[in-house]
C-alpha cells in the first residue's frame, strides 16, 4: 500500500516491519538496522544472497560515531561537505552494528540520504535504517513508489510516497585511505566532485568482493539489452528486429523509442534510465538497444548500470 503517513511508517518500522522509503537515488526497502529479525526479512523479500551487505541510513552526521570507528579525517570532511547526499562511505563498524548488516565484514557502509520525507522519518526514529534498493535482487531498481508496488508491493505492509527520485541512480560508494578516495561504485556524487578533496581511484572488484554491486550481472531487464556504438548502424546490419531504443537525444529510427533526454543531458539520462528500462522491458518488442554513453560525471554511473544490465557489449 502506498501512502504518505509518516507516523504509520515509523510505527511499522518500530515494530520490526519493513517499509519502502523514498530517497534521492532510488527507493529503499527499510528495516530497523538494530533488529536482526527485521533485517532478515529484507533478505527474504528481496531474495538477496546473505553475503551481500546492506547500507546503514542515518538522519544526522552526529550519529556516525555510534556506528563507525577509526573514521579518517578526510571521510569526516566529505561527510561535512556532501551529506545529506548520495555519497555512501565504507567505514570500520562499531559494535552497535549487527553482523547481519555487514554480512560478517568488519566494515559498514553509512549514508545520510537527501530526501525530506525520509530525513523526517529518520529523525523520528531512535534507530538507523538498513535499506537496499526496494526491488527483487538483480532486477531494475525502483525510482517511483509505483515501481516498488509493482515489484514487491504484495510482500510489504507500506510504501512511503516521496515522488520520483531526483537522481535516479544509486549512491556512490567510497572508502577513504589517507588522502585517497577509492570509488567502489559510481553513483550520484561524481568522481569530479570528489577529486576536489583527494586523489580519486576506481577500485575494481577483486575476488573478495568489496561492493557486490560491482558484480557483473545486475539491474537486469528480462529482455536482452544491447549496448551498441550506433543504433542506426546496428539496424542496418541486423534488419527487421522488433526493437525498443533508449535515446540520449532525438533521432529517427525504426524502433519504439524512449527519449531519456532531448539534448544529451547526463543528469536527465541518469534520472530517466531505470523507468525507461522498465517500460521498454514491458512493451511488445524483443530487444532493447542503447548506445554507449559518454563516461564523464554521472555518465560513469549510467555506463556502469548499463554494463551490468546488458546481455553483451556490441
Ligand atoms: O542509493 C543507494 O545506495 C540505495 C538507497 C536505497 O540508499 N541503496 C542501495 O543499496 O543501492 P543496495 O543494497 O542495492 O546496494 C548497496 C551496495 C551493494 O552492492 C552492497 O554489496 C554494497 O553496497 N555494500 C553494502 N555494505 C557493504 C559493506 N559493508 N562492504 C562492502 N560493500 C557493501
Ligand atoms: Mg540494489
Amino acid at each position: 500500500m502506498i501512502g504518505s503517513d509518516l507516523s504509520k511508517a515509523a510505527s511499522l518500522l518500530s515494530n520490526g516491519e519493513l517499509v519502502a522509503i523514498p530517497t534521492e537515488t532510488v527507493y529503499g526497502l527499510a528495516a530497523n538496522a538494530l533488529n536482526p529479525e527485521a533485517v532478515v526479512e529484507i533478505y527474504r523479500v528481496k531474495n538477496r544472497p546473505s553475503f551481500n551487505p546492506l547500507i546503514l541510513h542515518i538522519g544526522d552526521v552526529s550519529e556516525v560515531d555510534k556506528y563507525a570507528s577509526h573514521i579518517p579525517e578526510l571521510a569526516r570532511t566529505l561527510m561535512r561537505v556532501f551529506w545529506p547526499s548520495s555519497l555512501s562511505i565504507l567505514l570500520h563498524k562499531s559494535e552497535n552494528v549487527p553482523d547481519l548488516i555487514t554480512a560478517g565484514s568488519p566494515k559498514v557502509v553509512l549514508r545520510m540520504p537527501n530526501h525530506s520525507t525520509t530525513l523526517k522519518l529518520l529523525k523520528r526514529l531512535d534507530f538507523p535504517l538498513a535499506a537496499p534498493s526496494a526491488n527483487i535482487s538483480n532486477t531494475v531498481s525502483p525510482t517511483t513508489a509505483q515501481h516498488v508496488e509493482d515489484g514487491i508491493g504484495k510482500k510489504i505492509p507500506y510504501i512511503l510516497e516521496g515522488g520520483t527520485c531526483n537522481i535516479g541512480l544509486e549512491s556512490t560508494i567510497i572508502e577513504v585511505q589517507g588522502d585517497t578516495i577509492h570509488i567502489l561504485r559510481d553513483g550520484g556524487i561524481t568522481r569530479e566532485q570528489l577529486s576536489q578533496y583527494g586523489k580519486v581511484i576506481f577500485t575494481q572488484a577483486t575476488d573478495k568482493v568489496q561492493s557486490p554491486g560491482q558484480l557483473s550481472k545486475h539491474y537486469s531487464t528480462k529482455k536482452p539489452l544491447y549496448i551498441v556504438d550506433r543504433i542506426e548502424k546496428y539496424l542496418e546490419e541486423n534488419p527487421k528486429q522488433k526493437c525498443s531504443a533508449l535515446l540520449f537525444q532525438q533521432s529517427e529510427i525504426q524502433c519504439t523509442t524512449y527519449l531519456l533526454s532531448s539534448d544529451y543531458n547526463l543528469a536527465e539520462i541518469a534520472n530517466s534510465l531505470f523507468a525507461a528500462m522498465r517500460q521498454a522491458d514491458s512493451d511488445e518488442n524483443e530487444i532493447i538497444l542503447i548506445e554507449k554513453v559518454r563516461e564523464e560525471g554521472i555518465g560513469r554511473a549510467v555506463a556502469d548500470r548499463l554494463k551490468r544490465a546488458s546481455t553483451t557489449n556490441l
